[in-house]
């Protein structure tokens, strides 16, 4: 360990350290231009190659057709909550939502500005600690799209493999945090948006993929900047974009594909959480909060017997080097998040932490 401690940030999160070295170096001078990436215009040169092998990259990496426009924003993850049913959802029709978390009801609570809301699955009255399916999902008759949570950050659920919408609807996925954590099919999505500070680069850029017959005209008259064409055509550069955190994604792109793409990233993060999720099976100390076959591989959620040690464990974990481990106010207890870039020692860190605090702790929370 350097002077990094391990950064277990559900997000803004920890980078890949190859990537903030060379950020350091082009805040001085990008690519010899004798001008640092936060001082060029989004207009020139350098910028016009950084905007397409971003594109191009994001493309390699995750397989994205040609039928599918890659662009960007600012406003983020939370400002798709409207914009989705704005340029999707006429007047009067339905869409059908999963309710697996606040992330999701962030959406659904926009939804009736524009149309109507079906909610096709819930997994509320449990603590939103399982992903519906199967029979625990009911669409509406003739949604016009369905959009699901893929990873609910704060419970520490996945869907490990997107739900079918049914024939006529397409599928909008919030992706911001699994985005890219292991191979997925772009091509069965109407529209993917991913807040970019989780797996992709810093907070402030919104990355979007989408299909590009559903975002030529949005389906009633709106504003410029929330008509998704004009994003989509004018490469993320309608107005000026966060230009750093364009460059930023474009290199933890670089990374992914030089560390060999997405299924060595899947690899990596199944061997990484297995480490976590190995030891809370084996114990009965700490309860992990999501059930086990829809648990993430990118957020892991548990609790100590008692809130009280809870926060005695996020005070000492933070003390050796294991920082962030809070969990958010809605479930409480810890949460480990561990996207693409976190380090496999920090896991094995993290369980000798949890292992030696129940040990200590276990009788007095026995007794
Ligand atoms: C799954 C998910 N969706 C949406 C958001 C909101 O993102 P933003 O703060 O970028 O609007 C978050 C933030 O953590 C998230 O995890």
């Amino acid at each position: 360990m350097t002077d990094r401690v391990y950064n277990f940030s559900a997000g803004p999160a920890c980078l890949p350290e190859s990537v903030l070295k060379q950020a350091q170096k082009d805040v001085w001078n990008i690519r010899d231009t004798g001008i640092g990436i936060l001082e060029h215009s989004h207009r020139d040169a350098c910028f016009d190659r950084i905007t397409h092998e971003t594109e191009a990259d994001c493309r390699a990496v995750g397989n994205i057709p040609d039928t599918h426009a890659i662009f960007w924003m600012q406003g983020g993850a939370t400002s798709q909550c409207y914009m989705v049913p704005a340029n999707f959802l006429p007047e009067g029709r339905t869409a059908d939502y999963f309710q697996t978390g606040k992330w999701a009801n962030d959406s659904i609570s926009e939804v009736p500005l524009y149309g109507n809301c079906h909610i096709c699955g819930s997994s509320q009255g449990s603590g939103y600690n399982f992903i519906p399916k199967g029979d625990q999902v009911k669409y509406s008759d003739k949604p016009v799209y369905v959009q699901f949570t893929s990873n609910n950050t704060i419970m520490g659920t996945e869907f490990h493999k997107e739900p079918e919408a049914p024939a006529g609807a397409f599928l909008v996925a919030d992706m911001s945090s699994n985005i890219y954590s292991r191979p997925m099919d772009f091509s069965k999505f109407g529209l993917v948006y991913a807040g970019a500070q989780k797996n992709l680069g810093p907070s402030g850029v919104t990355l979007l993929i989408a299909r590009k017959d559903l975002i030529e005209e949005p389906v009633r008259p709106l504003p410029s900047m929330v008509a998704y064409g004009n994003h989509a055509t004018k490469e993320g550069r309608f107005n000026t974009p966060p230009t750093f955190g364009v460059y930023l994604m474009g290199q933890v792109f670089k990374w992914i594909l030089a560390e060999g793409g997405l299924a060595a990233m899947a690899e990596r993060n199944k061997e990484k959480a297995a480490i976590v999720y190995d030891f809370l099976d084996s114990q009965d100390f700490y309860t992990p909060h999501a059930v086990k076959e829809d648990r993430s591989a990118m957020n892991i959620t548990f609790k100590c017997p008692t809130p009280e040690l809870d926060d005695l464990f996020v005070e000492q974990a933070e003390a050796k080097g294991l920082s962030t481990l809070k969990g958010h106010k809605s479930v409480g207890g810890m949460r480990a998040s561990i996207y693409n870039a976190f380090p496999k020692q920090g896991c094995v860190a993290l369980v000798e932490f949890m292992k030696a605090f129940a040990l200590e702790h276990a009788k007095t929370a026995n007794a």
